[in-house]
Protein backbone atom coordinates (compact mmCIF):
# COMPACT_ATOMS: atom_id res chain seq x y z
CA UNK A 1 0.00 0.00 0.00
CA UNK A 2 0.97 3.44 -0.69
CA UNK A 3 2.14 5.85 1.90
CA UNK A 4 1.26 9.06 0.49
CA UNK A 5 -1.56 11.04 1.59
CA UNK A 6 -4.73 12.27 -0.90
CA UNK A 7 -6.92 15.14 0.83
CA UNK A 8 -10.18 13.58 0.44
CA UNK A 9 -12.94 16.28 0.40
CA UNK A 10 -16.90 16.05 -0.51
CA UNK A 11 -18.86 18.45 -1.24
CA UNK A 12 -22.25 18.72 0.07
CA UNK A 13 -24.94 20.57 1.26
CA UNK A 14 -28.46 18.99 1.52
CA UNK A 15 -30.42 21.40 -1.14
CA UNK A 16 -30.30 20.86 -5.09
CA UNK A 17 -29.75 24.13 -6.35
CA UNK A 18 -27.36 25.66 -3.68
CA UNK A 19 -24.04 25.55 -5.58
CA UNK A 20 -22.27 22.01 -5.10
CA UNK A 21 -21.45 21.59 -8.26
CA UNK A 22 -20.26 25.11 -9.37
CA UNK A 23 -18.46 24.96 -5.98
CA UNK A 24 -16.78 21.20 -6.58
CA UNK A 25 -16.12 22.39 -10.21
CA UNK A 26 -14.20 25.39 -9.65
CA UNK A 27 -12.65 24.36 -6.08
CA UNK A 28 -10.87 21.46 -8.49
CA UNK A 29 -9.81 24.12 -11.12
CA UNK A 30 -8.66 26.65 -8.55
CA UNK A 31 -6.76 23.71 -6.27
CA UNK A 32 -5.35 23.06 -9.95
CA UNK A 33 -4.17 26.38 -10.44
CA UNK A 34 -2.16 25.73 -6.98
CA UNK A 35 -0.23 23.20 -8.69
CA UNK A 36 -2.08 20.47 -6.99
CA UNK A 37 -3.15 17.19 -8.83
CA UNK A 38 -6.86 16.79 -8.95
CA UNK A 39 -9.75 14.39 -9.48
CA UNK A 40 -12.83 15.26 -9.21
CA UNK A 41 -15.99 11.92 -8.99
CA UNK A 42 -18.87 12.93 -9.79
CA UNK A 43 -21.06 11.08 -7.21
CA UNK A 44 -24.50 12.43 -8.51
CA UNK A 45 -26.06 9.48 -9.88
CA UNK A 46 -29.02 11.40 -11.18
CA UNK A 47 -27.91 14.20 -13.01
CA UNK A 48 -24.79 14.42 -14.64
CA UNK A 49 -23.47 18.25 -13.76
CA UNK A 50 -20.11 18.15 -13.80
CA UNK A 51 -19.65 17.10 -17.53
CA UNK A 52 -22.41 19.82 -18.71
CA UNK A 53 -20.65 22.56 -16.32
CA UNK A 54 -17.02 21.44 -18.33
CA UNK A 55 -18.43 20.40 -21.60
CA UNK A 56 -17.02 17.06 -21.24
CA UNK A 57 -18.67 14.02 -22.39
CA UNK A 58 -17.16 10.51 -20.13
CA UNK A 59 -18.14 7.36 -22.20
CA UNK A 60 -17.26 5.17 -19.00
CA UNK A 61 -17.66 5.50 -15.18
CA UNK A 62 -16.83 3.78 -12.03
CA UNK A 63 -18.63 0.61 -12.38
CA UNK A 64 -16.89 -0.52 -15.44
CA UNK A 65 -13.64 -0.35 -13.12
CA UNK A 66 -15.70 -2.11 -10.37
CA UNK A 67 -16.54 -5.06 -13.66
CA UNK A 68 -12.84 -5.48 -14.27
CA UNK A 69 -13.28 -3.90 -18.15
CA UNK A 70 -11.63 -1.39 -17.45
CA UNK A 71 -8.56 0.32 -15.83
CA UNK A 72 -8.84 3.38 -13.58
CA UNK A 73 -7.18 5.38 -15.03
CA UNK A 74 -8.83 4.93 -18.50
CA UNK A 75 -12.49 6.38 -16.86
CA UNK A 76 -10.58 9.67 -16.65
CA UNK A 77 -11.59 12.34 -18.79
CA UNK A 78 -9.36 15.84 -19.01
CA UNK A 79 -11.04 19.26 -17.81
CA UNK A 80 -9.84 22.37 -17.51
CA UNK A 81 -6.00 22.88 -15.70
CA UNK A 82 -5.45 19.24 -16.12
CA UNK A 83 -7.93 18.21 -13.46
CA UNK A 84 -8.93 14.28 -14.04
CA UNK A 85 -13.15 13.60 -14.35
CA UNK A 86 -14.58 10.78 -13.05
CA UNK A 87 -18.00 9.78 -12.87
CA UNK A 88 -19.35 7.25 -10.22
CA UNK A 89 -21.95 5.89 -12.69
CA UNK A 90 -24.00 3.32 -10.69
CA UNK A 91 -20.86 2.37 -8.26
CA UNK A 92 -22.00 2.31 -4.96
CA UNK A 93 -25.13 0.38 -6.04
CA UNK A 94 -22.42 -2.27 -7.54
CA UNK A 95 -20.05 -1.46 -4.73
CA UNK A 96 -22.87 -3.67 -2.10
CA UNK A 97 -22.28 -6.71 -4.10
CA UNK A 98 -18.55 -6.75 -5.02
CA UNK A 99 -17.00 -10.08 -4.84
CA UNK A 100 -13.50 -10.18 -2.81
CA UNK A 101 -11.71 -10.26 -6.25
CA UNK A 102 -13.48 -7.49 -7.14
CA UNK A 103 -13.04 -5.85 -4.09
CA UNK A 104 -9.48 -5.90 -4.01
CA UNK A 105 -9.04 -5.27 -7.77
CA UNK A 106 -10.93 -1.52 -6.83
CA UNK A 107 -8.73 -1.02 -4.13
CA UNK A 108 -5.47 -2.27 -6.25
CA UNK A 109 -7.23 0.54 -8.95
CA UNK A 110 -7.08 3.37 -6.63
CA UNK A 111 -3.68 2.40 -4.95
CA UNK A 112 -1.68 2.58 -8.17
CA UNK A 113 -2.66 6.02 -9.09
CA UNK A 114 -2.86 7.35 -5.34
CA UNK A 115 0.71 8.30 -6.30
CA UNK A 116 -0.67 11.16 -9.01
CA UNK A 117 -2.98 12.49 -6.69
CA UNK A 118 -2.86 15.56 -4.87
CA UNK A 119 -6.75 16.03 -4.04
CA UNK A 120 -9.82 13.89 -4.51
CA UNK A 121 -13.27 15.94 -4.71
CA UNK A 122 -16.34 14.58 -5.22
CA UNK A 123 -19.53 16.39 -5.86
CA UNK A 124 -22.39 14.81 -4.05
CA UNK A 125 -26.44 14.95 -5.75
CA UNK A 126 -29.16 16.68 -3.85
CA UNK A 127 -30.66 15.41 -0.27
CA UNK A 128 -29.68 13.06 2.12
CA UNK A 129 -29.49 9.23 0.18
CA UNK A 130 -27.99 6.34 1.12
CA UNK A 131 -25.24 7.12 -2.07
CA UNK A 132 -24.75 10.64 -0.45
CA UNK A 133 -24.16 9.35 2.31
CA UNK A 134 -21.86 6.81 1.93
CA UNK A 135 -19.45 9.24 -0.46
CA UNK A 136 -19.86 11.61 2.36
CA UNK A 137 -18.89 9.26 5.40
CA UNK A 138 -15.56 8.09 3.01
CA UNK A 139 -14.42 11.18 2.60
CA UNK A 140 -11.91 12.75 4.73
CA UNK A 141 -13.05 16.60 4.90
CA UNK A 142 -16.71 17.81 4.06
CA UNK A 143 -17.16 21.06 2.69
CA UNK A 144 -20.75 22.15 3.50
CA UNK A 145 -22.27 24.08 1.07
CA UNK A 146 -25.39 26.76 2.09
CA UNK A 147 -27.34 29.68 0.75
CA UNK A 148 -28.62 32.34 3.02
CA UNK A 149 -32.35 30.48 2.40
CA UNK A 150 -34.28 28.93 5.04
CA UNK A 151 -34.82 25.65 3.12
CA UNK A 152 -30.70 25.57 2.31
CA UNK A 153 -30.29 26.37 6.26
CA UNK A 154 -32.71 23.39 7.70
CA UNK A 155 -31.79 20.89 4.58
CA UNK A 156 -27.61 21.31 5.83
CA UNK A 157 -28.86 21.07 9.08
CA UNK A 158 -30.76 17.99 8.37
CA UNK A 159 -27.32 16.65 6.90
CA UNK A 160 -25.30 17.75 9.49
CA UNK A 161 -27.32 16.06 11.66
CA UNK A 162 -27.65 12.55 10.33
CA UNK A 163 -23.85 12.52 9.15
CA UNK A 164 -23.22 13.14 12.82
CA UNK A 165 -25.90 11.16 14.85
CA UNK A 166 -25.75 8.21 12.70
CA UNK A 167 -22.43 7.80 11.13
CA UNK A 168 -20.20 9.92 14.20
CA UNK A 169 -19.00 12.83 11.64
CA UNK A 170 -17.42 15.44 13.57
CA UNK A 171 -16.12 18.03 11.48
CA UNK A 172 -17.55 20.16 8.70
CA UNK A 173 -16.28 23.03 6.95
CA UNK A 174 -19.20 25.13 5.85
CA UNK A 175 -19.54 27.36 2.48
CA UNK A 176 -21.33 30.21 2.12
CA UNK A 177 -22.32 30.29 -1.16
CA UNK A 178 -23.99 33.36 -3.70
CA UNK A 179 -24.36 35.92 -0.68
CA UNK A 180 -24.45 39.94 -1.24
CA UNK A 181 -21.85 40.81 1.58
CA UNK A 182 -19.23 39.12 3.62
CA UNK A 183 -21.38 40.39 6.81
CA UNK A 184 -24.46 38.21 4.91
CA UNK A 185 -22.12 35.03 4.93
CA UNK A 186 -20.79 35.33 8.35
CA UNK A 187 -24.62 36.12 9.39
CA UNK A 188 -25.09 33.13 7.41
CA UNK A 189 -22.96 31.00 9.23
CA UNK A 190 -23.97 32.39 12.68
CA UNK A 191 -27.59 31.27 11.80
CA UNK A 192 -26.20 27.72 11.29
CA UNK A 193 -23.81 26.77 13.50
CA UNK A 194 -26.49 28.43 16.39
CA UNK A 195 -28.01 25.25 16.22
CA UNK A 196 -25.67 22.69 15.88
CA UNK A 197 -24.44 23.82 19.17
CA UNK A 198 -27.58 23.72 20.42
CA UNK A 199 -28.17 20.10 19.32
CA UNK A 200 -25.06 18.50 18.12
CA UNK A 201 -21.40 17.37 19.45
CA UNK A 202 -19.49 18.87 16.11
CA UNK A 203 -16.86 21.21 15.43
CA UNK A 204 -18.44 23.53 12.52
CA UNK A 205 -15.99 25.82 10.67
CA UNK A 206 -16.53 28.71 8.56
CA UNK A 207 -14.79 28.80 5.53
CA UNK A 208 -15.74 31.54 3.92
CA UNK A 209 -18.18 32.40 1.71
CA UNK A 210 -18.24 33.00 -2.49
CA UNK A 211 -20.58 36.07 -3.51
CA UNK A 212 -23.14 36.00 -6.25
CA UNK A 213 -22.03 36.65 -9.39
CA UNK A 214 -23.71 36.69 -12.90
CA UNK A 215 -20.81 35.29 -14.31
CA UNK A 216 -21.37 31.83 -12.58
CA UNK A 217 -24.41 31.83 -14.88
CA UNK A 218 -22.54 32.80 -17.45
CA UNK A 219 -20.04 30.36 -17.13
CA UNK A 220 -22.44 27.69 -17.21
CA UNK A 221 -24.13 28.75 -20.36
CA UNK A 222 -20.35 28.31 -22.03
CA UNK A 223 -19.41 24.81 -20.43
CA UNK A 224 -16.72 26.01 -18.62
CA UNK A 225 -15.46 26.99 -15.31
CA UNK A 226 -16.01 30.63 -13.78
CA UNK A 227 -12.35 30.31 -12.87
CA UNK A 228 -11.10 29.49 -15.99
CA UNK A 229 -13.43 31.30 -18.23
CA UNK A 230 -13.80 34.68 -16.45
CA UNK A 231 -11.26 34.22 -13.87
CA UNK A 232 -11.40 38.25 -12.89
CA UNK A 233 -14.82 37.76 -12.10
CA UNK A 234 -16.12 38.36 -7.98
CA UNK A 235 -16.75 34.81 -7.57
CA UNK A 236 -13.53 33.48 -8.98
CA UNK A 237 -11.45 35.58 -6.97
CA UNK A 238 -13.58 34.10 -3.78
CA UNK A 239 -13.00 30.37 -5.48
CA UNK A 240 -8.98 31.11 -5.59
CA UNK A 241 -9.01 32.29 -2.01
CA UNK A 242 -11.27 29.29 -0.99
CA UNK A 243 -8.65 27.02 -2.94
CA UNK A 244 -5.85 28.22 -0.77
CA UNK A 245 -7.68 28.02 2.21
CA UNK A 246 -8.05 24.17 1.42
CA UNK A 247 -4.99 23.86 0.80
CA UNK A 248 -3.88 24.48 3.93
CA UNK A 249 -5.82 22.16 5.99
CA UNK A 250 -3.46 19.23 6.84
CA UNK A 251 -3.83 16.28 5.42
CA UNK A 252 -4.19 13.47 7.24
CA UNK A 253 -0.75 11.42 8.63
CA UNK A 254 -2.70 8.30 9.35
CA UNK A 255 -3.55 5.89 7.22
CA UNK A 256 -7.15 7.63 6.60
CA UNK A 257 -5.33 9.68 4.22
CA UNK A 258 -4.64 6.40 1.77
CA UNK A 259 -6.65 6.70 -0.92
CA UNK A 260 -7.01 2.60 -0.29
CA UNK A 261 -9.03 3.74 2.73
CA UNK A 262 -11.10 5.79 1.12
CA UNK A 263 -12.15 2.69 -1.10
CA UNK A 264 -12.45 0.46 1.96
CA UNK A 265 -14.93 2.65 3.37
CA UNK A 266 -16.57 3.41 0.57
CA UNK A 267 -17.05 -0.52 -0.13
CA UNK A 268 -18.03 -0.83 3.47
CA UNK A 269 -20.54 2.05 3.50
CA UNK A 270 -21.87 0.79 0.71
CA UNK A 271 -22.67 -2.58 2.03
CA UNK A 272 -24.33 -1.66 5.33
CA UNK A 273 -25.65 2.20 3.97
N1 LIG B 1 -22.14 32.18 -6.48
C1 LIG B 1 -23.08 32.07 -7.42
N2 LIG B 1 -23.60 33.16 -8.02
C2 LIG B 1 -24.56 33.05 -8.97
N3 LIG B 1 -25.03 31.88 -9.42
C3 LIG B 1 -24.55 30.75 -8.87
C4 LIG B 1 -23.55 30.77 -7.85
N4 LIG B 1 -23.27 29.49 -7.52
C5 LIG B 1 -24.04 28.70 -8.30
N5 LIG B 1 -24.79 29.44 -9.12
C6 LIG B 1 -25.77 28.96 -10.11
O1 LIG B 1 -26.78 28.23 -9.45
C7 LIG B 1 -27.21 27.14 -10.27
C8 LIG B 1 -27.14 25.84 -9.47
O2 LIG B 1 -25.78 25.55 -9.18
P1 LIG B 1 -25.24 24.07 -9.03
O3 LIG B 1 -23.79 24.16 -8.79
O4 LIG B 1 -25.70 23.20 -10.16
O5 LIG B 1 -26.00 23.62 -7.70
P2 LIG B 1 -26.16 22.16 -7.04
O6 LIG B 1 -25.02 21.30 -7.54
O7 LIG B 1 -26.10 22.42 -5.57
O8 LIG B 1 -27.50 21.65 -7.47
C9 LIG B 1 -26.31 27.14 -11.51
O9 LIG B 1 -26.99 27.77 -12.57
C10 LIG B 1 -25.12 27.98 -11.08
O10 LIG B 1 -24.55 28.68 -12.17
MG1 LIG C 1 -25.02 19.42 -8.43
Amino acid sequence: MGTHSVQVIAVTGGKGGVGKTSVAVNLAVSLADLGRRVVLLDADLGLANVDIMLGISPKNNLSHVISGELPLESVFVDGPNGIKVVPAGSGTQEMVQLSPLQHAGLINAFSSISHDIDVLIIDTAAGISDTVVCFVKAAVEVLCVVCNEPTSITDAYALIKLLNQDYGVHRFHVLANMIRSQQEGRDLFGKLSKVTDRFLDIALQFTGAIPYDDYMRKAVQRQRAVCEAYPRAKAATAFKALAQKVDAWPLPSTPRGHLEFFVERLVQGAATG
